[in-house]
């Protein structure tokens, strides 16, 4: 079973630069490349939070949710006994992604061409959700870019085309 986590109220931090303890403790920490090409498999590891959440009997993180692009990816549980809330998620850099921003954004700045190479990049993002059986609901996104095959890591491309 899948929690229905965004039906909760979410809690984010009221300023990223200076973190309250409880903050600390609950905001998902991602780990994850800044960039990625279609059609790899990479891995995404999830810490709560950014300094390790308790997990004691009666105050614990229950599970932990990833979304790719807007998606869910999967959802890991976790019980009291769990020596710390980390999960390891493998994401699929779908290679459809590419071509629905083409055609969805191509407007914004979610979708480039390379001026040399015409390569393409979108930029899109990763969204952990984790819940503390006490303290409720926390989220944390971060920009994840998708490069088209053609472009691959390394690039030395020029964004001057931005549809
Ligand atoms: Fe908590």
């Amino acid at each position: 079973m899948v929690h229905e986590g965004y039906k909760l109220k979410v809690n984010r931090p009221k300023d990223m630069s200076n973190l309250t303890e409880d903050e600390k403790e609950h905001l998902p920490l991602i780990k994850a490349p800044d960039e990625v090409v279609e059609g790899d498999e990479f891995e995404i590891t999830v810490n709560m939070g950014h300094e390790p959440h308790p997990m004691q009997d009666d105050h614990y993180i229950e599970w932990i949710q990833l979304y790719f692009n807007g998606e869910l990816v999967d959802e890991k549980t976790f019980t009291p006994s769990d020596e710390k809330a980390e999960a390891k998620f493998k994401v699929y850099a779908n290679e459809d992604i590419i071509a629905e921003y083409q055609f969805e954004n191509c407007y914004i700045h979610g979708y480039n061409v390379c001026g040399e190479c015409e390569g393409k990049v979108v930029a899109t993002s990763l969204t952990a959700l984790g819940y503390c059986n006490t303290h409720g609901l926390w989220e944390e996104t971060r920009g994840i870019e998708i490069l088209s095959e053609d472009v691959g890591t390394g690039r030395a491309c020029v964004w001057t085309h931005r549809y």
